[in-house]
């Protein structure tokens, strides 16, 4: 890695400031500054969002320049998400490595964050075989559900997406009715393991191709407890756990369903997952099993580039600089940026 660039990569989508330096695909740091505000609300606030993003900037950037003992004029290149994600977080990232960009005279790297997601599976060190291409990547956050078939770093192709909610909402909001703390999919996962998947059962959406629909088990999921608790007042006291086994077991069926289907369609054999639910302890099992089972490398990140996290925003930065990309200072942060 002697000849390889330095870059400053900055990740402000949603509600996590993030900053991380590396060396080519090698991550020397990958600082996080998380935003507490949003829990009170049971949501992401986007105006406090950016306030925060404003406040952590500076620190953040700071410690992950310090922690990779990278001075600002070492530097090759400043990659930053410029979309997709909510405009006012968006923004702060984007005016930030501009101004440090400008002044270091330096180039600016724009990257997708859905991409990112993507590839922070090429970060140095994320498996112990590096994933080869093609591969199937199923992206699930709280912002998207995708299946995207990856030929190359520059050539990926969403097969099926969300219509409606993603399954990281679908998490968090079943979590705020069960009075959980925001976001709540983290808690879903911690209590499912004590409970029995089969208390339950929800109505599940099941769209041509390799399309996913959450709102409807959302839904469904209200109605059910409304129903339970009729009867008795404190069901969502009495079987927590056995709730939460349930619901994410019946999540986790109707992502499985789509994913078997796209690996049939497309017979890659190397699947990744990646977004913030690819924490999740009983997806990355249905999937372990379901790869030993069927002869499919799988591929789960490491935790830390699973939430939103700038590492993953260096490493696509890192291919884009290989590839001699500069973008203006015109360039603006879009909430909504096609794939
Ligand atoms: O990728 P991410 O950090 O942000 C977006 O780009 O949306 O994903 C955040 C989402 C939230 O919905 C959160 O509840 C969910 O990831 N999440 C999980 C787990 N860890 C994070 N969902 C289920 N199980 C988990 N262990
Ligand atoms: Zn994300």
């Amino acid at each position: 890695m002697q000849n390889a660039p330095y870059i400053l990569a900055i990740e402000s989508s949603c509600d996590d400031t993030s900053a991380a330096v590396l060396i080519g695909n090698k991550v020397l740091s990958n600082e996080v500054a998380s935003q507490g505000v949003h829990e009170a609300f049971g949501g992401v606030v986007p105006e406090l969002a950016s306030r925060a993003h404003q406040q952590h900037i500076v620190p953040v950037v700071d410690r992950a320049l310090k922690v990779a003992n990278i001075k600002p004029h070492e530097l090759h290149a400043i990659a930053f998400t410029n979309g997709p994600g909510l405009l006012g977080s968006l923004l702060v990232g984007t005016s930030f490595a501009k101004s440090m960009a400008l002044a270091l005279n330096i180039p600016l790297i724009p990257v997708h964050h859905m991409h990112a997601h993507v590839l922070a599976h090429l970060i140095d060190g994320a498996h112990e075989t590096p994933i080869s291409f093609p591969f199937l990547c199923l992206t699930v956050s709280g912002g998207h559900t995708q299946i995207v078939e990856v030929q190359s770093v520059n050539s990926m192709t969403v097969l099926g997406e969300t219509i409606d909610d993603a399954v990281g909402e679908a998490f968090d909001k079943a979590a705020k009715i069960l009075g959980l703390p925001y976001p709540g999919g983290p808690h879903i996962d911690r209590l499912a393991k004590l409970g029995n998947p089969t208390f339950m059962s929800f109505n599940k959406s099941d769209l041509p191709d390799y399309n996913y629909s959450f709102s409807g088990m959302k839904t469904s999921f209200l109605y059910a407890l409304q129903k339970e608790m009729k009867r008795n007042p404190n069901f969502i006291k009495d079987h927590l756990n056995d709730i939460c086994a349930s619901y994410q077991s019946a999540l986790i069926k109707v992502l499985m369903k789509k994913v078997e289907a796209a690996q049939k369609f497309t017979n890659i054999s190397n699947f990744a997952i990646a977004g913030g639910v690819s924490a999740n302890s009983g997806l990355r099992e249905a999937l372990t099993v379901w790869g030993a089972k069927n002869d499919i490398a799988i591929y789960l990140p490491p935790f830390q580039y699973t939430t939103d996290n700038a590492a993953m925003i260096g490493v696509a930065g890192y291919y884009q600089y290989l590839d001699g990309v500069n973008a203006p200072l015109s360039t603006s942060a879009q909430a909504k940026i096609k794939f």
